[in-house]
């Protein structure tokens, strides 16, 4: 959807009209309706046939042309930004073919934050992924375009937060095209090509790729055991933006699991093609990529995405095995279905590459997560509380939430605790599921400094098992990967 803005007062195509609850007449300031159809709508608001609850539309046809969509925004004193992107979102959803493709929106506020939440709702709704089917000519629609008329004192900055979202919109739609991919087109080194080819087009980022055999050679054996079952070998990806600049800047790490059979510890076969969304960390790293690049973004960032197919076959790691990682420290395998925390492990040694300012690392971890938070909220663990407060405020702010949760020593030393390697891959037991693995990850977080004074740095762990797809209650998505963190990623960056 292409949105633009304007102080001019013409409507073409649908009129977009959201209202609070209560509004029993049209505003004066909507100019040019046909007369017509400005009487029906006024019929409708003093009738009260439309009450304007939100998440509630309807669309009236002028019976002399013209056709108006109302939006309920709710109560006036309850609405924030997240009451206006909801209601944008809405308006997608309920568009039909009726509605042509031509929107003008006419808001009832010059405050910048709304207007743009508005607009950003409609751009992130906007969404479908039909890469896949076999279409007529006359099924295919034309792209949306969306006109927002505002008041000229606040047209230059709207035109700018208009801009923002647009990219910011960017980088969510590819982190759901990314998720969606089915998994024989998305495997590791189709992720890398994607993410070369993708870079060549912004001046500010490149993309590195450590190879099978460079892993090998590195003494990258989280990442080998968990990909070297598969034909698609495991790969390594390395985004930085404005690499050239001095100093600390944030490291991203996602779990790039591009299919996840389980391996030999194989999983059940219900549901088990939802498997190919289990490269949602990678796909929010390359999607905040995409968001940061495409809106100009000035500051230096690094993104590693850890690529791998857990498969079973001859040349699968095996329940049992014990494997060295990046960083020295080996881990004995107990179970192969427990591969992210394996990757993540090489994933974030290499982050202290980089000098980070901090280290987030997102992943689709557990099952656990899921049965704790449902699909409402990503599990947060992190070494630092004021780090941790940080991000849940970063997602609170753009409605993708993620809640704390306890990193815990006791978990740790669940972790640790084998016969025979270093550390383990599972945990003692079913219970805690998510803390154990956040634990597990955490022995793998790289430290600052030298001897005493040494000290890990902050670092994050976002678990989006349940929020990366299946989330009914997400309003910005109809269904499939939901592109989610992009946004939370993005604020935390920028603000
Ligand atoms: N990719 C899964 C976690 C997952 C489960 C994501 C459901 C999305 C929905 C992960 O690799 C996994 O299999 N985790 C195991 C860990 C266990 C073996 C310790 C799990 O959660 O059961
Ligand atoms: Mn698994
Ligand atoms: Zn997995």
């Amino acid at each position: 959807m292409e949105i633009t803005v304007s102080s001019g007062n013409n409507i073409n195509g649908t009129l977009i009209l959201p209202l609070f609850q209560g509004t029993e007449k049209l505003d004066d300031s909507v100019k040019g309706i046909p007369a017509q159809l400005r009487i029906q709508i006024n019929n409708v608001l003093f009738d009260n046939d439309f009450k304007a609850k939100a998440k509630s539309t309807l669309t009236l046809l002028g019976s002399e042309g013209g056709k108006a969509m109302l939006v309920g925004l709710g109560k006036k004193e309850d609405a924030d930004a997240n009451t206006y992107r909801k209601a944008g979102a809405r308006v997608v959803k309920a568009r039909g073919k009726a509605h042509g493709t031509e929107l003008t929106v006419k808001l009832d506020s010059t405050e910048i934050e709304l207007v743009s939440a508005f607009a950003e709702g409609l751009l992130l709704r906007d969404y479908s992924y039909n890469h896949y089917k076999t279409m007529d000519e006359d099924d295919k629609e034309d792209d949306l375009s969306a006109r927002i008329i505002c008041d000229e004192s606040i047209e230059e900055a709207l035109n700018e937060s208009v801009r923002i979202a647009t990219g910011v919109a960017s980088g969510v739609h590819l982190s759901r095209d990314l998720g969606n991919a089915p998994p024989n087109d998305m495997y590791p080194m189709a992720y890398a090509k994607k993410a070369m080819d993708w870079a060549k087009q912004y001046d500010s980022v490149s993309v590195g790729v450590i190879t099978y055999e460079e892993a090998i050679e590195h003494g990258m054996g989280g990442l080998i055991a968990v990909g070297k079952g598969s034909a698609r070998k495991p790969c390594m990806v390395i985004f930085k933006m404005n690499e050239h600049l001095e100093g600390r800047c944030p490291v991203i790490v996602g779990k790039g699991i591009t299919f996840d059979t389980g391996g030999i510890s194989l999983k059940p076969g219900q549901n088990m093609d939802e498997m190919k969304y289990d490269m949602g960390g990678s796909a929010t790293v390359f999607g905040m990529m995409e968001a940061l690049a495409s809106t100009g973004h000035a500051g230096k960032i690094i993104g590693i995405t850890c690529m791998a197919e857990n498969m079973p076959s001859s040349n699968a790691q095996r329940p049992g095995d014990v494997i060295k990682t990046l960083s020295g420290k080996t881990i004995e395998i107990l179970n192969t279905d427990a591969e992210g925390r394996l990757v993540l492990a090489d994933g974030l040694w290499k982050a202290g590459d980089y000098d980070p300012e901090y280290i987030i690392d997102f992943a689709t971890l557990t099952g656990a997560c899921v049965v704790a938070l449902g699909h409402e909220a990503t599990g947060l663990w992190s070494n630092d509380d004021d780090f941790r407060t940080r991000i849940h405020e970063a997602g609170n702010a753009v409605d993708e939430l993620a809640w704390p949760m306890p990193l815990l020593p006791a978990f740790e030393k669940e972790m640790t605790n084998s016969k025979i390697a270093d550390t383990r891959n599972l945990g003692a037991g079913r219970w805690g599921g998510a803390n154990t693995a956040a634990a597990f990850l955490k022995q793998f977080v790289p430290m600052r400094g030298e001897g005493d004074d040494a000290e890990q740095i902050p670092w994050a762990h976002m678990d989006i098992a349940g929020t990366f797809w299946g989330a009914k209650t997400n309003d910005m998505v109809g269904h499939g990967a939901s592109g989610i963190h992009v946004r939370t990623l993005y604020h935390l960056i920028t603000q």
